[in-house]
């Protein structure tokens, strides 16, 4: 049976810097992702605070927040068979120092903070970070 499903991806401020989007955006395609939406904004760090809450009591909550709402994004909404686990392999791990070759994270970034990626981790949270940025 099919499993279509929609997950949000975000590229960071770190990729978006360095005018990595069209060649992030063009692996998703070219991995069989559709592009529902997307959108490129400046959040404010109250905007990113409420996108991270599941990471307030951590130690890196408010770098991460400063980091987030410190440049543009581009937000997406991806969608194809299994999306969310598909997404999560084609990121690579969260630090791309222990990110496998040839994913996006072990390619592209810098830090486990400017990871140059976000993506959801589940069907439920997929479907907050969808509403979060693509509400209307
Ligand atoms: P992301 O997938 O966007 O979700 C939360 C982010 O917190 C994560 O990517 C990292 O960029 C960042 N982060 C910073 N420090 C850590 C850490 N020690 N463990 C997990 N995530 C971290």
């Amino acid at each position: 049976m099919s499993n279509i499903e929609q997950t949000l991806s975000i590229i960071k401020p770190d990729a978006v810097e360095r005018n990595l989007d069209n060649k992030i955006k063009s692996i998703f395609i070219q991995e069989g992702f559709k592009i529902l939406k997307e959108k490129k904004i400046k959040l404010e760090k109250e905007d990113a605070e409420k996108f991270y809450k599941v990471h307030e009591t951590k130690p890196f909550y408010n770098d991460l927040c400063e980091y987030l709402s410190s440049g543009p994004v581009v937000a997406m909404i991806l969608e194809k068979e299994d999306a969310i686990l598909s997404n999560r392999k084609i990121m690579g791990a969260t630090d791309p120092k222990k990110a496998d070759e040839g994913t996006i994270r072990k390619k592209f970034g810098i830090s486990i903070d400017r990871n140059s990626v976000h993506g959801s981790d589940s069907i439920d949270n997929a479907k907050v970070e969808i509403n979060f940025f693509f509400r209307d």
